[in-house]
């Protein structure tokens, strides 16, 4: 982080649909990842405007940088609604191994563990050791999942 102004991350609910975003966005597609093409065109096409149950988008912003995204819905590759997703987890490559993917996942985690028994992910394997710090236990065999968090009565 060095070289950044020391400004705070400002975590809020985030609507994909402005220029910050678009920056971003560019930022990732350039980096080879395709998440944030895939919610732009989820938000605008309607499939995925995360307001079903339980359901958030969040947005990490550094002053008026867009820094981190990071999306909770409700699983769609599972019957019943009951499993929550980590989907579209972006942090920009200058903000990264400063806490804010941490930050950005722990919020989604206090939120799905109201709403889900589980939360999943599919994270490419340079994110395993990311998951793992944070919590989420490895599943073999399973083509949807990579990591899973269970959350138990109480927890
Ligand atoms: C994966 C990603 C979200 C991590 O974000 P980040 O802000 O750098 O992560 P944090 O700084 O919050 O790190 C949290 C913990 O994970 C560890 N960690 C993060 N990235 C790591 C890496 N590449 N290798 C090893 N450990 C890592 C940190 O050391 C930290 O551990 P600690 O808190 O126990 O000390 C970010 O690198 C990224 O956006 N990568 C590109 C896109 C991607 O892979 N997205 C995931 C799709 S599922």
């Amino acid at each position: 982080m060095s070289g950044l102004p020391e400004v705070a991350y400002l975590l809020k609910r985030l609507r994909p649909t402005t220029l910050a975003f678009d920056r971003l966005k560019d930022e990732s597609r350039l980096e080879g990842y395709w998440m944030l093409v895939r919610l732009a065109d989820g938000w605008a096409s309607g499939r995925n405007s995360f307001r079903k149950r339980g359901e958030a988008l969040y947005g990490a912003w550094h002053g008026r940088e867009l820094a981190g995204v990071c999306g909770l819905n409700i699983d769609p590759y599972v019957e019943g609604g009951d499993q929550g997703r980590v989907r579209h987890l972006f942090v920009s490559a200058p903000h990264r191994r400063a806490g804010l993917g941490r930050m950005l996942v722990e919020t989604v985690i206090d939120r799905a563990r109201r709403y889900f028994t589980m939360l999943n992910t599919r994270a490419p394997p340079q994110a395993f050791v990311f998951y793992e710090r944070l919590g989420f236990q490895r599943v073999e065999g399973e083509e949807f999942v990579t990591h899973r968090m269970m959350f138990g009565k109480g927890s």
